[in-house]
């Protein structure tokens, strides 16, 4: 049912309102007794590592996962204060933005902003037509990263920010929806506007005096489409499972599709990250196993686009047999989807990269482990979807700054994680012909022709090798300190039934979530082995540990989350999680949790407080700082969603009154202008 609405913008000016509801009593009592209990514990806690320390020395730094992992942290920051200095926030349930005392979050962005030339501007009611659409920043920001522009202190202020545009909410798209007739789409225009809103992108930004952010109009500013013209790089590149009637030589394709997480190279560039884009494919005749293992559709693709084949753009979403060979029609076009892709966002005439050896599954994140001059360099990436796999990617050839770009990434071999019992871990190599691979192959009666047919089949080839099935790998980062890897294990309702719980993916049925981390042996990522542990199991006070924090009570009011998915490591160490639940547990069963918020967490104590609660119906996602962090964005993606069009609408924000909701940025700044998290 949709709850009553409330706005928190009562002039409609969203730009200068933040909410900040004083916190009840009653959560002011929990946070003083959580607090004096913390720090009693971790008191006991730092003096028993720092014993530790004293006598083990830095041996045992590499000797298993846990303690090492604190003991480092106790020695970056002795003192037994949480790196975390603000006051949490309750949980909230209204339409505005909650975030600690001492903060501003002002919205930035919102879908549908002019970006490029002519610069159309935002109609509500979604009468903004495809071409508005295609100079407009697109629709569900998801993933993004700040680059920096100039030297010095201007880079704090100026720089271009990239953002993902997962999906979209095609009944608010539209002024009544999606126009269908006989389940068939019959407006070509409104297919261009949601095509449009898909991809990436690129806007340069400058900050202001005040604390706010300007879109500036220049030549940077660029949208990258379902539509933009890409080529492929690396061994998928030409391969007959590219082949089709737009490239017959498999070295092109068109657009990036439900671009979810991201990720950035040490030679600057943004990686984007192609998660759930198999929904938008049909395919009616047999679905060979590089489709069946993606879950392809027989029946309908998620919008319909195909429903116009009379428009080559759109009838390529119809993966039917339709002539004699792949260069008749599109039955491979799924297989040109589900990559990472390499964009300059420097060079705005640049044509974006499909690197085809970091694997084919819904990619979630691709995140690089340092550089580390002459050493190859390391990518961690999740498959979101349930029971898949955590992967990662070893570059072949060492990195070299100044000199290393983007081929780096053609070369190398992709491995697939296996979590024992034990704590112990293995990365399993998906390459064809490495002696492994192929006796696995071998035992199991599946064969690939090449590595171009390994990567388009990883889910397969990974099945193959044994790896774990995981709680729906969501967010990957790396603890620029440590070296631990952490990972988000979204939910997964299916835990236990054809799959059952193991150590890693310990409760049946996981409603909340987890997050697990790991160090790679010998702290190099290159390693083929690592220790894992887990960091947090999400949850209500009766069902959530922090096993990070050994004796530490569950969460409580102050902190409690669930379905952690986005998370970023800023340059204090503290570790940002964001939430995701779907719609339906947030007016269900989930309700206690409030709205999806953003929390903070110091990876080294197990500290972990709400820092924010966004707006109804939305998910927290993409967060990222300019160098001095004393800026956050983050991302509010699909405020409202599960709710259609008016009087229901749960949520008008950012724009208050009676508008539609969209998705934006946010902008947080503390109001003494300090460092964001303190
Ligand atoms: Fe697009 Fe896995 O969230
Ligand atoms: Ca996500
Ligand atoms: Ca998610």
């Amino acid at each position: 049912m949709p709850r009553p609405i409330e706005t928190y913008f009562p002039d409609g000016n969203s730009e200068e309102v933040t909410s900040n509801p004083s916190p009840e009593r009653h959560f002011q009592e929990l946070l003083e007794r959580r607090f004096s209990r913390r720090d009693l514990l971790r008191g006991t806690l730092h003096a028993a590592f720092a014993g530790f320390v004293a006598t083990s020395g830095a041996a045992a730094l590499t000797r298993t996962l846990s303690p090492p992992a604190r003991l480092l942290g106790a020695e970056t920051h002795p003192d037994t204060a949480s790196l975390l200095r603000f006051t949490p926030v309750p949980i909230y349930n209204g339409d505005g933005i909650l975030v600690a005392p001492g903060y501003t979050a002002r919205p930035f962005l919102p879908a549908g902003t002019p970006i490029c030339a002519p610069y159309p501007p935002y109609l509500e009611g979604g009468r903004n037509s495809g071409a508005d659409q295609e100079a407009q920043v697109g629709h569900h920001h998801d993933g993004m990263h700040f680059f920096p522009l100039g030297e010095g202190e201007e880079r704090n202020r100026h720089g271009l920010l990239c953002l993902n545009h997962e999906y979209i909410d095609a009944a608010k798209l539209h002024p009544n929806g999606p126009t269908v007739e006989n389940g068939r789409r019959t407006d070509v225009d409104e297919v261009r506007k949601e095509v449009a809103a898909h991809g990436v992108s690129i806007v340069e930004i400058e900050r202001q005096e005040d604390g706010t952010w300007n879109v500036v109009r220049g030549p940077y500013n660029r949208r990258i489409t379902a539509e933009t013209r890409m080529v492929f790089s690396g061994p998928v590149r030409g391969s007959r499972l590219v082949q089709t009637s737009f490239s017959p030589d498999g070295a092109q394709a068109r657009g990036t599709l439900n671009n979810c997480a991201h990720g950035v190279t040490p030679w600057g560039t943004y990686l984007t990250c192609e998660e759930n884009w198999a929904f938008y494919f049909v395919n009616r005749g047999d679905n060979p196993r590089e489709h069946a293992r993606y879950s392809i559709s027989a029946t309908r693709g998620r919008y319909g686009w195909a429903t116009f084949q009379e428009v080559d753009a759109y009838a390529r979403f119809d993966a039917s047999l339709k002539g004699d060979d792949p260069t008749e029609d599109y039955r491979n076009e799924p297989n040109t989807q589900g990559w990472i892709v390499e964009i300059d966002p420097f060079d705005p005439d640049s044509t974006p990269v499909k690197r085809t050896a970091l694997g084919r599954f819904a990619h979630e994140g691709c995140w690089a482990a340092p550089a580390v001059e002459g050493r190859p360099l390391t990518f961690y990436m999740g498959d979101d979807a349930r029971n898949e796999y955590i992967y990662k990617f070893v570059t072949a050839q060492p990195y070299q700054a100044g000199v290393t770009r983007g081929e780096l990434l053609d070369e190398g071999i992709l491995y697939a994680g296996r979590f024992n019992e034990d704590g112990s871990g293995e990365w399993l190599p998906l390459a064809h012909g490495h002696p492994e691979f192929q006796a696995a192959c071998h035992a199991k009666g599946v064969s690939f022709a090449d590595q171009a047919d390994v990567l388009v089949n990883t889910r397969l080839a990974a099945d193959v090798m044994g790896a774990t099935p995981m709680d729906r790998p969501e967010w990957t980062v790396v603890h620029p300190d440590t070296g631990e890897v952490f990972c988000t294990l979204t939910n997964n309702s299916e835990r236990g039934d054809q799959v059952p719980v193991d150590a890693a993916n310990p409760r049946k049925g996981n409603a909340f979530g987890h997050i697990i981390r790991w160090r790679e042996e010998g702290d190099r990522h290159e390693a083929l082995r690592f220790h894992w542990d887990l960091f947090v199991l999400a949850g209500p006070p009766e069902d959530s540990e922090v096993p990070a924090a050994p004796g530490s009570p569950p969460l409580d009011e102050t902190n409690m989350f669930a379905s952690p998915d986005g998370l970023w490591i800023d340059p204090r160490s503290v570790l940002w999680i964001e939430m995701d639940m779907g719609t339906d547990q947030q007016v269900e069963e989930f309700e206690r949790f409030g709205n999806n918020a953003l929390l903070a967490a110091d990876p080294v104590t197990g500290d972990i407080r709400r820092f924010l609660v966004g707006c109804r119906g939305q998910e927290v996602t993409g967060c990222i700082a300019p160098p001095d962090s004393r800026t956050l964005f983050i991302n509010l993606q699909h405020p409202g969603e599960g709710s259609e069009e008016n009087p229901v609408l749960t949520s008008h924000w950012p724009d208050g009154g009676s508008a539609r909701p969209r998705s934006a940025v946010v902008v947080i700044t503390k109001d003494d202008g300090g460092v964001v998290g303190t």
